[in-house]
């Protein structure tokens, strides 16, 4: 990566913590929980017994990585181009990777990531595969999309992956939006794989997002360390709680981070009062029915070409054509 987006994406940071901690109710973007130990504790909640979709989301990738495939390797003479948004640790991408090679054809993957260590894992993890040349952009979504898209060859089908449900951090109207980003970067004949976590009881989403372990609290906590640590704060970690909320009318989980008492914190030379149980929203994590991810993709562009559900789980892969 090089320093212009390292520091570009440093100034963000610093810009986008100082307008959100003044907004009413204080917010922090979710892509900013995952530096390197954010990632790591990402790893982890993702091996929990009560956060089940990465493991559904593998079944599902492992059953239908070969119809994938299919769908990029119907001119035997193009090397297509495989681009994963937000890829964390490359354990998903490896699966259809390997499929490719099981089908006897070489690719181009296109990694992207706001999290550096999150782009090296992945890097290593799909290093291992001869058949596949890999170039990772650490950058945002929007910024990485649009370097993959100028780097594509005439001709070479592409396949955009959205996994383990990050289309569910983006509000509908900006979910709409990122989904005609993507289809704007696409012609007829590429495809888009989006996983996306289904409604499900209350409380399966409870021990998903707030699990007795502890572990998604210290990575929603991890969050004041980041600003601590990056930009001269004083966030006191014992006196902030972890709290994740199911709010069903608006179909989503809230991770928030709530003040136990009135305080006030320094950011580098500025002050931010919190009233006693004044909460930051972090995180929302949307939850679709199977007919709401068909309705997003045709809003956009796309045709739904296939849908594979894993019912136990409530977690729905969802292939689309561009139309
Ligand atoms: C919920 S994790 C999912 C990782 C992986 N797709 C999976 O299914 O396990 C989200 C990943 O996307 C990255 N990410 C989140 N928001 C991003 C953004 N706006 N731009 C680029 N990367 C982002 C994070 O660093 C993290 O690695």
């Amino acid at each position: 990566m090089s320093t212009q987006s390292s520091e570009r994406l440093a100034a963000d940071f610093a810009a986008d913590v100082r307008r959100d901690l003044a907004l009413v109710p204080k917010q922090l973007q979710s892509k900013y929980l995952y530096d390197a130990l954010g990632s790591s504790l990402f790893e982890a909640i993702c091996r929990l017994p009560w956060y089940r979709i990465t493991r559904a989301e593998q079944r599902l990738l492992e059953a239908h990585a070969p119809a994938v495939v299919e769908r990029i390797t119907r001119d035997p003479e193009t090397v297509p181009l495989i681009v994963e948004l937000g890829c964390g640790s490359g354990e998903k991408i490896v699966i259809l990777a390997e499929a490719l090679q099981a089908a006897g054809r070489h690719g181009r993957v296109h990694l992207i990531d706001i999290s550096r260590q999150a782009l090296e894992q992945s890097e290593r993890t799909l290093g291992r595969l001869r058949h596949i040349s890999v170039v990772g952009h650490r950058d945002t979504y929007e910024v990485g999309l649009r370097r993959a898209a100028q780097q594509r060859e005439a001709g070479s089908p592409v396949l955009v992956l959205l996994l383990g449900s990050n289309i569910g951090n983006f509000d509908a109207p900006a979910a709409g939006e990122f989904l005609r980003a993507i289809r704007g970067a696409l012609v007829p004949g590429d495809a888009l794989l989006l996983g996306a976590d289904l409604v499900k009881t209350e409380d399966a989403l409870r021990l998903a997002y707030d699990d007795p372990l502890g572990v998604t609290a210290a990575f929603n906590r991890n969050l004041l360390v980041r600003i601590n640590r990056e930009l001269g704060a004083t966030f006191d970690l014992d006196g902030f709680r972890h709290v994740a909320v199911w709010n069903a009318e608006h179909s989503r989980v809230e991770m928030h981070l709530e003040s136990l008492r009135a305080q006030t914190v320094r950011i580098d030379g500025w002050a931010v009062a919190f009233a006693e149980g004044e909460r930051i929203w972090t995180e929302s994590s949307y939850k679709y029915e199977p007919a709401d991810i068909d309705q997003m993709g045709a809003r956009a562009g796309f045709s739904t070409a296939a849908q594979w559900i894993d019912e136990d789980v409530r977690f729905a892969l969802t292939l689309f054509a561009a139309a």
